[in-house]
């Protein structure tokens, strides 16, 4: 049977979020509730972020629940969600509801994957190795960023499902570096690496002008060089990630052999581009909105690239996913799996492992609940048809 199996909440857990909400600036630390009641009383991924809010630092918050510019991109992420109807069909067998998706051949028990991010350690003082931990448990494919502040050694012991490496700076000057993180990636099980294409510069991102001088030390990213181990702190947390070409994914491509992944593609040109150079997926991806603000929602920008690609390779999409009706709608449009990024940040912050956990079965479940509810027992039978036109 479906249920929302540890998802009900009782009239104190209501309470108990009522109370979290309401965050008074004068709350001491030993005032607020204790992170094993707070992930109790969410039920939804919304309630993460202001549980999150409470136990991280301004800095942190602001750098994770930030965007670029008037953040208008982030809103329209969620707007666009939103805007789009289902259409249900009934009396359809769907006892059994299977969310299983294969994907590079590697098979995954549902589509949702954690996006990287950078910084976990921002979040928690374990860091990836506590997301890593935390999305195994829950069966979904983490994707560590070059930007991580743990090294795989400590990462892949924690996970039991395979991890994927994400690689920003690709230009010429940098490629012995990477070279050496791409063949340490490898010799941890990663299976695929992920190469984000749209923050050639940082955006305008003026949340985080506003509190940069409050970045707190211990954040070295081991996987980007420009980490200063000196000053204690990873410089810039603003400015270049590096400006490279299709030469670079060619490069890239004639040093691994795994699947090379293109991140941040919305041009349905270029998704073609990438295919014909030899990328095996695509993600559709506005990067959370935070490098070019007034990029349209990802959600909107996907049935083009599906379209242009015609099934060659596989397209995920990122950006604005809060809820298993969104899961179904990507996949309705086009997708073969979606990513997510601050919601799971936010049950980092309030739970650690854990809370990573919840936040990965609360989405899951409500995909089954709404795959149920649409009449769509398995991914097979999810389709355009499960929209409202
Ligand atoms: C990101 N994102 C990101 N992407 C990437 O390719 N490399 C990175 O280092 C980061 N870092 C990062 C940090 C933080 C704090 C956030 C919130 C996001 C973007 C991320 O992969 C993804 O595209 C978005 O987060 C998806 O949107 P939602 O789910 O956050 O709305």
């Amino acid at each position: 049977m479906l249920t929302l199996a540890g998802v009900a909440m009782s009239g104190a857990a209501l309470a108990r979020l009522e109370a979290a909400e309401r965050r008074p600036s004068d709350t001491k630390p030993s005032q607020r509730s204790k992170p094993h009641q707070a992930g109790a009383a969410a039920v939804c991924l919304a309630d993460f972020e202001p549980l999150a809010k409470e136990r991280l630092s301004h800095f942190a918050y602001e750098y994770i629940s930030s965007g670029a510019a008037d953040e208008l991109t982030i809103r329209w992420n969620r707007e666009a969600f939103d805007q789009i109807r289902l259409r249900p069909k009934v009396l359809v067998d769907v006892e059994k509801i299977d969310t299983r998706v294969t994907l590079f051949g590697q098979e995954m028990p549902h589509p949702i994957l954690l996006a990287p991010t950078a910084r976990h350690r921002l979040s928690h003082p374990e860091g990836e190795v506590a997301t890593a931990r935390g999305a195994s448990e829950a069966g979904a494919t983490f994707v560590v960023a070059s930007l991580s502040t743990r090294r795989l050694q400590d990462i892949a012991p924690a996970a039991k499902s395979p991890l994927w490496f994400q690689l920003y700076d690709l230009r010429k000057e940098r490629r012995e570096f990477v070279r050496g993180v791409v063949k340490e990636a490898e010799q941890f099980g990663c299976r695929a690496f992920i190469v984000t294409v749209d923050a050639p510069v940082d955006g305008a991102r003026n949340r985080v002008q506003r509190v940069a001088d409050q970045l707190p030390p211990g954040m070295e990213t081991p996987y980007y060089q420009k980490a200063s181990a000196a000053a204690g702190v990873v410089l810039p947390i603003m400015g270049s990630m590096g400006s490279f070409t299709w030469e670079a994914v060619e490069w890239l491509l004639s040093v691994t052999r795994l699947p090379v992944v293109l991140k941040g593609i919305m041009n349905p040109d270029d998704a073609d581009e990438a295919v014909r150079t030899g990328a095996a997926g695509i993600i559709v991806s506005n990067h959370g909105g935070r490098c070019l603000d007034t990029l349209p929602a990802s959600i909107n920008a996907l049935e083009p690239v599906v379209q242009k690609v015609a099934a060659r390779v596989p397209v995920l999409v990122d950006g604005g996913i809060r809820r298993g009706t969104d899961v179904l709608k990507a996949l309705a449009l086009g997708a073969k799996a979606v990513l997510i990024g601050r919601p799971y940040l936010y049950g980092l912050a309030v739970n650690g492992a854990e809370g990573v956990t919840k936040v990965v079965n609360i989405l899951r479940e409500e995909f089954q609940v709404a795959m149920a509810l649409t009449g769509r027992p398995d991914i097979r039978s999810i389709d355009r048809s499960v929209l409202w036109t």
